[in-house]
């Protein structure tokens, strides 16, 4: 009998020129590995072309650029072309200099086969629809074999959103029930305000929603005559708004308060209209799922698109949309369109995804050459890790948490953390303050046991990308007051053992001195930084804030405590032999070996 071997079909998915660059590798329908380009460049919200996310995911997966087969962009930048055009060209004092900009991104597009053979592909290139794109990277990664699935965005072609019924068998079929028709947006609206309240669109939405939980309600029936749904379809006053340069008109301003500057002040008219923004889009979010769910007679629905990055409109649609189950993809916004545009044109029903961590995987021998230049000295190493950092913890210390591969998306899941006790207040001020160095009302995140979560969120079930939030039992409120929004909810992130994070481990030692398997929770970065990728990161985040410690794998360093570079390289290759992580069954992360292929596919489930 003769055999034939057939070669992998391999697509390189590619989100590219607008912000949050990123690559994604398929292999025969199923993710092999994933990268956002501002964690390798340290650029927040990097749209360039993604050179170093693409030479990650192929060394990553250890292909060969020639055996790429495919590449997919997840946009059709001249789908709705002319209607971008015309209205940035109806602005009269900023939509030249848009129409500019338009341009300069169409010519990146042009560019794109000479930038893909400088890295030696020499795939065909393929376009994906964007919003399907978002729609099939949540829905492909979600346990479910159907679902409705909302896509709520910015703009992309000619839409701000859409929706689908998506069925996994036999061959994934997206059925597309409806789009959001530019330039009605409620992204763009929720971007609009942001801009308003003199933050950065597509970088500080997330201290709007923080602002929202302190405002009072004084602006939200007028906010609703701006932005509304009629008939299931999305109304938004186009006076109030001016999506092509200048975000708000002055009647807006007449409206709603003069904009404020960045230096200026927040007063309480501040605080209130990010809480008309922030009921008006919950509401309508809300409205169109239930509307979804109703129609389409699905039970579960996944939601995207990048206003899903926004935890308590994700709480108020998993309350108010009426399914069973929902699905929050962890990288939602539009680097997860990388995915969704490499599962497009060939996809395994059975794939899905298992976990969040697809980054950089650092050796031993890395964080040892990252500790050593910068004449960093352990105090712990190995076994005796876990219990320190809880004591210290427990004693009011704040300290990094590097472990295993990075997390996609834009929140730390315990491998690129902060952490610090969620029981003090002036944790979260210090934080603030001395690390972040931030605004002082944006409050923090908890991490908490999975099976201590219910005495604590009653009803809300695991949640363990923390993209949503839930309210904190009334009794409870008063024991972790350094996670706990004005409003009495919190953005939680369940935590089961063997997740690579050691943060389970972590979370009893602590609770052995608090009582509480709760810690507080936020990304491993300094102000306007991405989220940490490298020992070289972290090791400049410690250096650089007022962390009182960093650990590495199974190393600790304290800022006050160490022995020489020389015993700390002898004890490093001594205890490492013999260490928690050698002997470790987890996933990647943790000090394993570094990755192969067979360890990818025990990753996906089937
Ligand atoms: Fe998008």
């Amino acid at each position: 009998m003769l055999w034939v071997t057939v070669p992998p079909m391999i697509t390189l998915g590619l989100h590219a020129f607008t912000h949050d660059s990123a690559a994604a590798l398929v292999v025969d329908g199923r993710l092999r590995a994933f990268a956002q380009e501002e964690r390798l460049s340290r650029i927040k919200g990097d749209g360039r072309f993604p050179v170093q996310a693409i030479d990650f995911c192929l060394r990553d997966a250890e292909i060969d650029p020639q055996a790429v087969d495919r590449v997919v962009l997840s946009f059709r930048p001249w789908i709705g072309a002319a209607t971008r055009l015309a209205y940035q060209l109806r602005r009269p004092r900023h939509g030249l200099s848009a129409a500019f900009d338009l341009m300069a991104k169409g010519r990146g597009n042009l560019g794109l086969v000479q930038q893909l053979r400088k890295l030696g592909i020499q795939a065909s290139i393929s376009r994906a629809d964007h919003h399907e794109a978002h729609a099939r990277a949540v829905f492909l990664a979600s346990p479910f074999d159907s679902a409705a699935v909302l896509v709520v965005d910015g703009v992309a072609e000619a839409w701000s959103g859409a929706s689908f019924v998506a069925r996994r068998r036999p061959s994934p079929v997206f059925e597309c029930r409806g789009r959001i028709p530019f330039p009605a947006s409620l992204g763009l609206v929720y971007a609009a305000v942001t801009e308003h309240l003199g933050f950065r669109h597509n970088r500080e939405e997330g201290k709007i929603m923080a602002m929202a939980a302190s405002g009072t309600d004084d602006l939200v029936v007028e906010f609703g005559r701006a932005c509304r749904l009629e008939r299931g379809r999305l109304i938004v006053d186009h006076r109030l708004f001016d999506f092509g340069g200048q975000w708000t008109t002055k009647a807006f301003e007449k409206s709603f308060g003069p904009r404020r500057r960045p230096s200026e002040g927040l007063q309480p008219r501040h605080f209130a209209l990010a809480r008309a923004l922030q009921t008006v889009t919950e509401g309508i979010a809300v409205e169109l799922s239930r509307d979804l769910i109703r129609e389409s007679g699905e039970e579960n629905l996944c939601l995207t698109g990048g206003l899903a990055l926004n935890p308590a409109l994700n709480g108020a649609v998993v309350e108010g949309s009426g399914a069973t189950d929902v699905y929050l993809l962890p990288v939602g916004g539009d680097a997860g369109t990388a995915i969704g545009g490499a599962l497009a044109f060939e996809t395994d029903p059975n794939w899905r995804l298992a976990d969040a961590y697809w980054g950089s995987f650092p050796t031993s021998e890395e964080i040892d050459h990252a500790l050593v230049a910068a004449g960093l000295e352990p105090s712990v190493v190995g076994a005796g890790v876990v219990p320190k950092t809880a004591e210290l913890l427990a004693g009011g210390a704040i300290g990094g948490w590097f472990q295993g591969r990075s997390e996609m998306g834009p929140r730390a899941l315990g491998h690129r953390s902060i952490l610090a006790d969620p029981t003090r207040e002036d944790s979260r001020i210090r934080l603030n303050k001395l690390i972040k160095r931030r605004e002082t009302f944006q409050p923090f995140a908890p991490c908490v046991l999975l099976d201590a979560c219910e005495e604590l969120f009653p009803g809300m079930g695991p949640s363990e990308f923390m993209l949503r939030t839930w309210p904190v039992a009334e009794e409870s409120r008063p024991r972790i007051p350094a996670v706990i929004h004005d409003d009495g909810t919190a953005r939680v992130q369940t935590v089961v053992e063997g997740d690579g994070s050691g943060l389970a481990e972590l979370l009893q030692a602590f609770a052995c001195h608090t009582g509480l398997p709760v810690l507080l929770n936020t990304s491993l970065n300094r102000r306007g930084e991405p989220l940490a990728e490298r020992p070289d990161d972290a090791v400049t985040v410690f250096q650089e804030t007022d962390l009182d410690f960093l650990v590495m794998e199974d190393v600790l360093i304290e800022r006050t405590k160490g022995t020489s570079n020389a015993q700390y390289q002898r004890s490093n290759v001594e205890v490492r032999a013999g260490s928690r992580r050698a002997n470790s069954q987890q996933p990647p992360g943790l000090g394993s070996p570094a990755p192969t292929k067979q360890r990818f596919e025990e990753r996906t489930e089937t």
